[in-house]
């Protein structure tokens, strides 16, 4: 219940109490033995997939994402996912990524309410998701927007907390929140059936946008995919993707917003760059400050900062402590931010700390590691870097609360409790 209320204050109480390695028994999931120091964070994501499995330890997520795509698989048809997925998000398509975030954030930003304080998380997620969309579909102006409102749509209904803790509702009994999830899901599979239908008749010449590589494909057995691993494939690269990035926004925004010190050095490095010229791509790399700054937020905000593994056999030890198959063991991500050890000050947010160095290994595990790690790292951070200088160039974008809120849980992400209450007044000439 507490971890339901306030989870980084109970994620951060609870290693602060029980150091580096301890054990919560969890309604649903069972023994949870939690880890933060490097050594074990280490044994934990380069164990080999047949010790520990990652997809299996994420089968909550079945209800959003299926069960055939790489997040929610292990295996051979996981490893062929990935392969075929990482290079979509090479170093290489970066300033490409970069370019649709600033387009989109401008566009979005100009239709902002002037006059009065709203929510900032949805209409970064209808940002995050044009972006995908437009990145992966490369479909016409009418179709993006219909997977966009279907997905949101899904993707809001699968994250009642009834429906995402107890899907498996009888369809024929289904009612209230099962009901529109049911009826959301299936809008959402027939347009995206729709669409690879298409372009399964109609081929493109090109296989630069994602269903028609996908298409083109011979999957891990050598033959095509099959529709519903198609959809899954679909749903976790444009859902999760969306989500993700757009929480993880919202935090780094929250937290450069209620210090005022580091919103004035973010916009102050921005003017710097831009001298006065309009935002482009180029400038991005010349601001060292406010890449610290999202690196900083990612550390005390970590929207997954609970990353599972599911012990298969016997023989796997963790700070000395041989662990029995079934148990989940984690990567405490709120507890490895947070040693005072690694970071000094641990609580306080200072970009400063990240100015001209990296992170030691293992010790910054927003995007988990090892084999499993979030395919999108390095493109997220910098699509997020380049919202984050959208958004701030802004000058007149504040927050309305005086500091930082408390999470809340969004399936199994953290968010923002109020989902960033913002004000955005147009700027006196
Ligand atoms: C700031 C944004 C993001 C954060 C904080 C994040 C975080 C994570 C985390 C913690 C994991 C689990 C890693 C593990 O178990 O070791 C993960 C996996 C994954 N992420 Fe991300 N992610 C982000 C953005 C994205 C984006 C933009 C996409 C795709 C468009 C994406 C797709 C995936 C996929 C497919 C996996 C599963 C990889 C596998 O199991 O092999 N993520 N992410």
């Amino acid at each position: 219940m507490r971890f339901l209320r306030d989870p980084y204050a109970m994620l951060a109480g609870q290693h602060a109490r029980f150091g580096d390695t301890f054990t919560l028994r969890v309604v649903g999931v069972g023994t949870l033995v939690m880890v933060s120091d490097p050594e074990g964070i280490r044994d934990i994501v380069t164990a080999p997939p047949d010790v520990l499995a990652a997809g299996r330890a994420r089968g909550i997520l079945d209800v959003i994402y299926g069960t055939r795509s790489l997040l929610t698989l292990d295996g051979g048809g996981q490893a062929w996912q990935r392969r075929f997925l990482m290079p979509l998000f090479h170093r290489s398509h970066i300033a490409h990524g970069q370019q649709l975030a600033l387009e989109a954030t401008r566009e979005a930003m100009a239709t902002w309410p002037a006059d009065r304080p709203f929510p900032l998380v949805p209409r970064l997620m209808s940002i995050t998701t044009d972006i995908l969309v437009q990145k992966f579909l490369k479909a016409d102006r009418h179709t993006s927007l219909r997977v966009k409102e279907l997905l949101l749509a899904f993707i809001e209904a699968a994250h009642q907390p009834l429906v995402f803790h107890l899907p498996q509702f009888p369809p024929a009994l289904a009612v209230g929140p099962w009901r529109r999830y049911g009826r959301t899901r299936d809008r959402l599979d027939t347009c995206l059936r729709e669409l690879c239908a298409t372009r399964r008749t109609s081929p493109r010449t090109t296989d630069d946008d994602l269903v028609t590589a996908l298409l083109r494909a011979d999957g891990p057995n050598g033959a095509p995919l099959d529709d519903e691993t198609l959809r899954d494939i679909l749903v976790v690269v444009l859902g999760s993707g969306a989500e993700t990035v757009t929480y993880s926004l919202a935090w780094a925004m929250e937290a450069v917003l209620a210090h005022q010190e580091a919103a004035d050095r973010a916009r102050a490095e921005l003017r710097h760059v831009t001298e006065g010229s309009p935002l482009t791509v180029d400038h991005l790399p010349r601001l060292p400050y406010l890449m610290a700054a999202v690196t900083e937020a990612l550390r005390l905000y970590p929207i997954n900062p609970i990353v599972l593994r599911r012990v298969l056999g016997p023989g796997f030890t963790v700070a000395g402590f041989p662990l029995p198959a079934g148990v989940h063991v984690a990567v405490n991500g709120c507890g490895a931010h947070r040693r005072a050890v690694t970071y000094p000050d641990p609580c306080r947010f200072r970009p400063e700390r990240w100015l001209g160095k990296g992170p030691a290994p293992y010790t910054w595990v927003p995007f988990g590691g090892g084999a499993r790690k979030c395919i999108a790292a390095h493109f997220a951070v910098h699509e997020l870097q380049a919202m984050a200088a959208s958004l701030l160039l802004e000058e007149n974008l504040r927050l309305v609360s005086p500091a930082v809120s408390p999470g809340r849980l969004v399936g199994d992400m953290i968010v923002p409790s109020e989902g960033t209450i913002v004000t955005c007044t147009p700027r006196t000439p």
